[in-house]
């Protein structure tokens, strides 16, 4: 699974930012290759283009959201998001959609103008919380950088060279003027009071909601596979990551 997880990634990794290699003529950064017919042409990607162009107009429709109500340091929670939520989204992006919201079992009192918060796991996991849900208001790579976190020995000690990986262009120091300061504060706070709206209330974390809804069926689907939760859950066409495209999968090449 560790080193599927690895190629998968990689593959994605290149796709995102790749230079400039694959065929000489293609000179386009893969981040630019759908940005015109004609570096799509260019760059032999048109059909690709074409069709993640359609899937992206699909996505709002149809997609199933998927909401993770977790703590940064509980162990399974962690397991949850790095070796299920992660590897799925990475499969069914076009479907799906994830929103992550840590704070868990936490406790919030308001002292003065700002909120003091208490963590299951200690001052540790209250920091690793916040870390994590200002990368969620900053940068639109927070999803992998809070995979490389949680899938860390150390959580909070891999943080910032997480965020270096994923979102070189990103300053450490303004991620920790949030976690220090008035907005994370205010942060966190909201997802008190998301994780305080739930209904039913949660009982332990990770919780998972599936289009907002929580039942205990939806809960054991998603941590026996998510996967396939998330693909019989679709209602829009089937894509081929979900089966939509059997035959695809099905050439041999025999050695003969
Ligand atoms: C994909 O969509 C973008 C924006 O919607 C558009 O500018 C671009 O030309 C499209 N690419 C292709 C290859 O159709
Ligand atoms: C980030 O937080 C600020 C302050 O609460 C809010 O106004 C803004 O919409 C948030 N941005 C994102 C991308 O969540």
């Amino acid at each position: 699974m560790k080193a599927l997880l690895l190629l998968i990634l990689t593959v994605w990794l290149n796709s995102q930012y790749g230079g400039c290699s694959l065929s000489s003529s293609c000179c386009y950064p893969p981040s630019k290759w759908c940005s015109s017919l004609e570096s799509a042409i260019e760059c032999g990607v048109l059909k690709h283009c074409l069709q993640s162009n359609f899937t992206k107009s699909r996505q709002t429709d149809d997609s199933v959201q998927v909401g993770l109500y977790y703590e940064s340091l509980c162990p399974g929670c962690r397991l949850f998001l790095t070796e299920m939520l992660f590897p799925t989204w990475l499969l069914l992006k076009d479907i799906m959609s994830v929103t992550l919201v840590p704070y868990g079992n936490a406790q919030e009192k308001l002292i003065g103008q700002k909120y003091v918060f208490e963590c299951q796991h200690g001052e540790e996991e209250c920091l690793g919380n916040m870390i994590e849900t200002c990368l969620l208001n900053m940068t639109e790579m927070a999803f992998p950088i809070i995979f490389c976190m949680e899938s860390s020995t150390d959580v909070i000690k891999s943080a910032q060279s997480c965020a270096q990986i994923y979102s070189p262009q990103l300053r450490w120091d303004s991620v920790m003027s949030c976690v220090k300061g008035d907005v994370g504060n205010k942060l966190m706070h909201q997802n008190a009071l998301k994780t305080e709206a739930l209904n039913p209330p949660h009982e332990y974390v990770p919780w998972v909601t599936i289009n907002g809804v929580h039942t205990d069926d939806l809960q054991q689907k998603a941590m026996n596979s998510l996967f396939s939760l998330v693909c019989s859950m679709y209602k829009g066409p089937k894509i081929p990551a979900c089966g939509g495209n059997q035959k695809n999968y099905k050439n041999k090449c025999h050695n003969e």
